[in-house]
């Protein structure tokens, strides 16, 4: 991951207009910056030397999903999601990026004024920046399952990336970086296994794939989507959504973890159980593969899944 700070004059959509990241300040009485009534996106976009492109990873979906769930919060968002495509196209070209990024959109309530009640004063912005590995580690992850439950559906929506639900994450990945782990694992309210602070979880039993359903307090990935597709189109894996429980995180044969930032993960150990024989299982690494391959635009299959950014250039009204 890029630990240090984005470049201050990187080019960013704010309040309707291209400004330098440096301008692109909220005020200290911003409605969400208390109460936490902002709605995220996470999308990746990778560089292909070769093709000397930028390949943006199913932006449209990731739009159009974030379009639905501003509507929990009544978060209005005017342009398509196709539009938001483009604009963040262009927000790449101006950058000028070669090289790996990560796209940040952010819609929140912006009243400057004290009280919870919110009201249509919207605001939205996007940024990108240059984005490397989530994790340290690509040889297996330390997982531990952490006390802090998965908020319900009935409290926050977990299922829509709302910016003040994060701080369950948040505590979550405290707790399980104190204790020697590299990523926590959230139980629901009732005990089964929800997912990671920041991806979704899956588990190889017996030759079949297993992850929790989408009633089990998950984001529905992206990503977890796409390796559904990809373990039944290319090898012809069983995938069941089902609840999980947490003993079978001991028995199982492989763990992995999916997410936008965190790509394909695998998990070697949870709880200091080793899962299967503690090493990287082979449907994981060739799943992990297939992404890899998938999402850097070498398989002709999946290129639908990728914008290029350089090479569909289309003219956007200047700011
Ligand atoms: C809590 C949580 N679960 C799962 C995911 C993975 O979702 P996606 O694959 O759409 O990035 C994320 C991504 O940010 C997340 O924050």
């Amino acid at each position: 991951m890029t630990k240090e700070s984005p470049d201050p004059n990187t080019i960013v959509w704010f309040h309707d207009r291209f400004v330098p990241l440096a301008e692109a300040n909220v005020n200290i009485l911003t409605h969400a910056l208390h109460y936490g009534t902002g709605v995220f996106e996470g999308i990746r976009g990778y560089y292909g030397p070769v093709e000397g492109d930028l390949f943006l990873v199913r932006a449209f979906e990731h739009y159009q999903r974030w379009k639905k769930n501003c509507g929990i919060m009544r978060l209005d968002i005017p342009p398509t999601a196709a539009e938001l495509v483009e604009l963040t196209s262009e927000l790449c070209r101006r950058n000028q990026f070669h090289t790996n990024v990560y796209v940040r959109p952010l819609a929140y309530k912006a009243s400057r004024r004290i009280g919870v009640a919110a009201d249509s004063n919207d605001a939205w912005a996007i940024v990108v920046i240059p984005f490397g590995d989530y994790f340290e580690s690509c040889q297996g992850l330390r997982a531990g399952v952490v006390s802090w439950r998965r908020i319900e559906d009935d409290a926050i929506p977990g299922r829509a990336k709302i910016c003040g639900a994060y701080v369950n994450s948040v505590l979550a990945t405290d707790e399980a970086r104190r204790a020697g782990h590299d990523e926590a694992i959230f139980l629901t309210e009732s005990g089964h296994v929800a997912e990671g602070a920041t991806c979704n979880l899956f588990m190889l039993r017996d030759g079949r794939l297993f992850t929790p359903s989408v009633t089990d307090n998950i984001l529905e990935g992206i990503t977890r989507a796409s390796i559904m597709e990809l373990a039944r189109v290319e090898l012809q894996i069983d995938v069941v959504e089902r609840s999980i429980s947490r003993s079978e995180l001991f028995v199982c044969d492989e763990l992995f973890f999916s997410g936008t930032a965190v790509e394909v993960a695998s998990v070697t150990e949870v709880d200091n159980h080793p899962v299967g024989n503690g090493r990287v299982g082979p449907v994981t690494d060739c799943l992990r593969r297939l992404y890899c391959q998938a999402t850097r635009g070498h398989i002709e299959k999946y290129r639908h899944w990728l914008t290029p950014v350089y090479e569909n250039v289309c003219e956007l009204a200047p700011a």
